[in-house]
């Protein structure tokens, strides 16, 4: 949505605008001309947006859909490469497989039908075209000779044949933009997305030092990661000694990870509190806690950048201090001997 926005939208925009220019000032100079012209112009006019409403409704829906179902094959083919291990494991690449070929049928589908629908449009709008066009140069040939003069008989006729041409375009044109367009509206809807709670709240911000100890306790912690669907804690109390190590074990999906995940509020609890050292970490801002405190994820994650970049991120440290971590959790690296080679 965001390249269509980017890419497509502006210049949908820019052919729009041109095109219907383009035609209405083809119009004008016809209507200067042969004012006649207006009699069947005018009708054609109010038929073909017509057309273009009664097209606009089905093509717009048939756009939303493609829009939808494009997320559910991003998803699905985001789920099999980072899942390709389990899924060779057990064997089940065929399903897989299909599965995405089920979904990529889905999602173009509604692109041919939207693709079919705008062809539909286009034959519409040149036979009524044409039937107006051809109708006309057989009634000024049926008229008395010198009703019109030659000239202008022959210059209704080229504007005519062009005007056609940039009418059917215009109308094209418009379509196009009224179908682009669904995409602002799709990432408009991210704009309501309530955000997270503040970064930082001043008058409640911790010692800087905090957490000295590293003591947490949970009280009647209730967590649901949604407000219409079931606790996924149900009101944990326990009190963890600061310097421990502890270890938590329950069976998948028994709500480890959504523990670990509630000490840095990335879901806030329904109920109860989590005090660590003190300090309710519900009423500090999310950067205070979230810095403070040190996850290392099953995944480990390589940053694009230098050896020296994915140790200290921040650049908190010098090189000497971590040269001695180094040393101290005997990590070697084969091919950097000195500090100088660090950043290449
Ligand atoms: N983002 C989420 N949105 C909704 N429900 C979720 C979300 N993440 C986890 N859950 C649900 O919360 C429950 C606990 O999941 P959690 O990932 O915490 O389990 P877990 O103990 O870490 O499991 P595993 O051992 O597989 O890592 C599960 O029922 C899961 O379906
Ligand atoms: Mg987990």
């Amino acid at each position: 949505d965001l390249s269509i926005i980017d890419l497509d939208v502006p210049f949908a925009l820019m052919f729009g605008f041109s095109s219907s220019l383009n035609a209405y000032s083809n119009l004008g100079v016809l209507a200067v001309v042969t004012w006649q012209v207006l009699f069947v112009s005018l009708p054609m006019i109010v038929l073909a947006i017509r057309l273009q409403r009664y097209y606009l409704a089905s093509a717009k829906e048939l756009m939303r859909i493609n829009g939808t179902t494009k997320s559910a094959l991003a998803n699905h083919l985001g789920e099999s490469i980072s899942g390709a291990i389990t899924i060779r494991a057990f064997e089940e690449e065929g399903r897989f497989f299909a599965k995405n070929l089920e979904l990529v049928d889905k999602n173009a589908g509604p692109y041919f039908f939207n693709f079919a629908a705008t062809e539909w449009l286009i034959q519409r709008l040149e036979i009524m075209s044409a039937t107006v066009l051809s109708s006309s140069a057989f009634v000024m040939a049926l008229l008395p000779a010198g009703t019109f003069s030659p000239g202008f008989v022959g210059m209704a006729l080229s504007y005519g044949l062009s005007l056609n041409n940039s009418f059917v375009s215009s109308i094209q044109k418009q379509c196009d933009l009224a179908n682009k367009i669904i995409s602002v509206e799709r990432v408009n809807q991210y704009m309501d997305i309530p955000s997270e709670a503040a970064e930082v709240i001043e008058e409640n911000r911790p010692a800087p030092d905090w957490p000295q100890v590293g003591s947490v306790e949970l009280n009647d912690l209730k967590i649901r990661y949604r407000e219409d669907t079931p606790l996924v804690l149900h009101g944990i109390t326990c009190k963890f000694q600061g310097r421990d190590k502890i270890g938590i074990v329950g069976r998948t999906g028994s709500g480890k990870t959504t523990l670990i995940g509630a000490l840095f509020r990335l879901v806030e609890p329904a109920e109860g509190k989590i005090i660590i050292d003190s300090v309710d970490i519900s009423t500090i801002g999310l950067h205070d806690l979230r810095s403070r405190l040190g996850i290392i994820p099953q995944d480990p994650t390589l940053f694009q950048g230098t050896v020296r970049y994915n140790l200290d991120p921040l650049g908190q440290f010098s090189d000497q201090q971590i040269w001695e971590v180094r040393r101290l959790i005997y990590l070697q690296f084969r091919t950097v001997s000195t500090l100088s080679d660090w950043d290449e």
